[in-house]
């Protein structure tokens, strides 16, 4: 197919026979290819994550079809847990900003025991998926990645993130792999009005971009995407011809644990060229264009309006270097069958741990900036593990380091009292067991705590 050659762009043919429609927004199916219905987004859905909850803009604001393949691919796709989705947005704008999604995290999923990435690839028009380390209060590193027709862009696990329409006068669609069982949590977001950062345009209609008051400060980097050949990306084909090929190409979108070393500091966007940029620091945003498919350095690091001083944090942790050193994942378990499975387990795999006993924990936590993540017995003999974890989430020094809580299957009303007090990954007991040694290296590895689990909009699209 030929999904756009609108205003002269060159068009990128993805090699699937489909073909994008614009009024009503969609997309038509060619022979021997599924999909379904479009989903759409209406604008009363989204306002609650607009910086102007009620401006006026299109209505849809796009149309989403989630698991779109060629028929000789079903089964396939099927058992790797991998889906195909489109999205396609609307001409226009949102008041001031961009016509975008929500911003989102992937819920984690059953299967894997993370948050699944995404692996973008740009159909037609002008996109930047923006994206931010966590959906809190800090939001750690944020970048803002340009794509045009072609062009691929991994948003890694665990992050928040949203796409938005660069070109209010052309429509942009693009393509993604995510994760079969994929769900998204909003509620982050939503309660601070958005991401911590986001574009409007200017007269002109180039995009600048704002901090969101709600986040502590923060700086974003501007910039096209990196070739992600550690993730076996290229341009050079198609991510559905990619897996055409080869259909283990991709499975790192379901099972991201067999790249884990790949999301320690993961830099989404080209950075050889970025620098900081002196007339922007302590103003009240930036501004960058998009420069038709050159990609030239608009990589850039600004401070954000309140000043240099997190400029220099980021440049001293921005990239490529460990943001938590020496951390250890501390037990609160006392079964002494299952402690040492778990510090067999953890040996094995080089991932230090440390056992507590749970009258202990706060105490130790408050003690030591190294905790990595809490594995706790939720049927702890003293009958207090469930107070544990309540003190430790409503604490803000300790909220959020990620807690693993494991119970018998049985039992639901211990489950839903945990899931209310905060805990990040609930499993079963037997569940626990079979998934450890992957818990330990994605809770080990994972340069910043992951995000909150098993809560939000299960299934409900971008
Ligand atoms: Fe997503």
């Amino acid at each position: 197919m030929k999904p756009a050659s609108e205003n002269g762009e060159r068009p990128f043919d993805p090699g699937l026979n489909v073909q994008i429609v614009h009024d009503p927004l969609g997309f038509q199916y060619g022979p021997g290819i599924f999909g379904p219905k479009p989903e759409y987004r209406r604008l009363d859905s989204i306002r609650s994550s607009l910086s102007d909850p009620a401006c006026s803009g299109p209505d849809p604001v796009y149309a989403i079809a989630m698991d779109v393949g060629k028929e000789e691919h079903r089964a396939e796709l099927q058992a790797r847990t991998l889906l195909f989705g489109l999205v396609t947005f609307a001409v226009g704008r949102l008041g001031e900003e961009p016509v975008r999604s929500q911003g989102h995290v992937h819920r984690i999923s059953s299967h894997s025991g993370w948050s699944p990435p995404e692996l973008y690839e740009i159909w037609s028009g002008r996109a930047v998926i923006y994206m931010q380390e966590f959906a809190a209060n800090d939001p750690g590193r944020c970048f803002a990645v340009e794509a045009g027709p072609g062009d691929v862009v991994v948003v890694p696990p665990g992050w928040a993130h949203a796409t938005l329409s660069a070109d209010p006068a052309r429509p942009m669609t693009f393509a993604a792999w995510c994760d079969r069982e994929y769900g998204f949590l909003y509620d982050e977001v939503r309660k601070r009005g958005g991401l911590a950062w986001y574009a409007v345009l200017d007269a002109a209609g180039r995009l600048e971009w704002r901090p969101n008051p709600k986040y502590r400060k923060s700086q974003l980097v501007v910039g096209p995407p990196r070739d992600y050949r550690e993730l076996g990306l290229d341009r050079s084909t198609p991510i559905y011809a990619r897996f055409e090929q080869d259909p283990s190409s991709v499975q790192w979108v379901s099972e991201p644990g067999r790249v884990a070393e790949h999301w320690k500091n993961f830099v989404p966007c080209r950075v050889e060229n970025h620098r900081s940029h002196p007339r922007e620091r302590g103003g009240p945003g930036v501004v960058s264009r998009l420069g038709g498919n050159s990609h030239r350095s608009t990589a850039v690091a600004y401070g954000s309006r309140e000043g240099p001083e997190q400029g220099d944090r980021t440049v001293k942790q921005g990239f490529g270097k460990e943001r938590r050193t020496e951390q250890k994942i501390v037990v609160v378990v006392e079964d002494l069958i299952f402690l040492s499975k778990i510090q067999q387990t953890a040996k094995l795999t080089s991932i230090a741990t440390e056992t507590v006993e749970l009258e202990k924990l706060c105490e130790r936590l408050a003690e030591q900036q190294s905790t990595a993540a809490i594995i706790l017995d939720l049927n702890h003999r003293s009958g207090q593990a469930l107070d544990a974890l309540r003190t430790i989430k409503s604490n803000p020094q300790t909220r959020r380091i990620p807690v693993i809580g494991f119970l018998s299957h049985v039992q639901a009303d211990l489950a839903k009292a945990a899931r209310e007090a905060g805990c990040d990954l609930l499993l079963a007991r037997s569940a626990f067991a079979s998934q450890l040694p992957e818990l330990l290296r994605r809770y080990a590895s994972l340069p910043s705590p992951p995000s909150p689990l098993l809560q939000g909009e299960p299934r409900s699209g971008v």
